[in-house]
């Protein structure tokens, strides 16, 4: 089967700060979107990987995916994460791939084992995302600053990238779904088309980089490495 990955990366990362977006800063002395790239290729199943970015950012781009083999020339992207998702799903459809895993330029630290599991997962059920068990108790907040009723942890998960999808069902969601960017994943858009979005498990270590504090976790994490 033929698998493609979109790796969205047209954000402007508000969150974690310090000027440069997030996805182009240096981790470890290389651009987190260079490591998120480099976390794909070469793995088995995987034909290519389409970067999606704002066009103000196209000379980090280049920078971050300079040299790399089976990357695609980058996409623009939209206002919003599903809009960039969408952008991606039609610039591949020329030559359409049989799976495709869309995946946050902010997760750079995705495994080997979750690339599998993705592809495998696709392949079975047409849709399917990583997810991990809560390990925190949750709390809906009612009156502001006071608890109000929880939901029960063990039905819950916390779902990451990459999410893995039929290309053709995930391609047609999102177009059924344009216009109304309010979701902020794929399951959801798959959902919305009616489509049953299976789990297979999640990795703690596969974090979104958000906040400044995680670029420091981070950076301690990838000194480990290479030590
Ligand atoms: N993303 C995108 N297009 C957008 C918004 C987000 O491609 N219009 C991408 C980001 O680049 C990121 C992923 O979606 O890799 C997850 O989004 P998030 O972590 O929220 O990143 P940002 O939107 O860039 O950060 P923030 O919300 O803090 O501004
Ligand atoms: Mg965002």
């Amino acid at each position: 089967m033929r698998t493609d990955v979109i790796v969205v990366a047209a954000g402007s990362g508000q969150r974690a700060g310090d000027g440069i977006p997030k996805q182009f800063r240096p981790l470890g002395g290389r651009a987190v979107l260079r490591r998120t790239l480099e976390a794909f290729l070469g793995r088995p199943g995987i034909r290519h990987v389409l970067p999606v970015i704002h066009p103000d950012h196209a000379p980090w781009c280049a920078e971050a995916m300079a040299g790399l083999e089976g990357v695609l020339a980058p996409v623009a992207g939209g206002a919003t994460r599903q809009a960039s998702v969408r952008a991606g799903l039609e610039a591949l459809a020329d030559d359409p791939p049989d799976l495709v895993l869309i995946h946050d330029a902010a997760r750079p630290f995705v495994s080997a084992r979750l690339v599998a599991d993705a592809i495998a997962a696709a392949e079975r059920h047409g849709a399917a995302v990583p997810a991990l068990v809560l390990v925190d108790t949750i709390k809906a907040v009612g009156e502001p600053g006071f608890v109000g009723a929880g939901p029960d942890r063990g039905g819950l998960r916390s779902v990451q990238t990459p999410q893995s999808f039929r290309y053709e069902l995930i391609r047609a969601a999102h177009r059924a779904r344009a216009g109304a960017d309010d979701l902020t994943d794929d399951a959801a858009v798959a959902e919305a088309a009616g489509h049953r979005v299976a789990t297979f498990p999640g990795d703690p270590a596969n974090t979104k980089l958000t906040t400044p504090e995680d670029f420091v976790t981070a950076e301690r994490h990838v000194a480990l490495e290479l030590a």
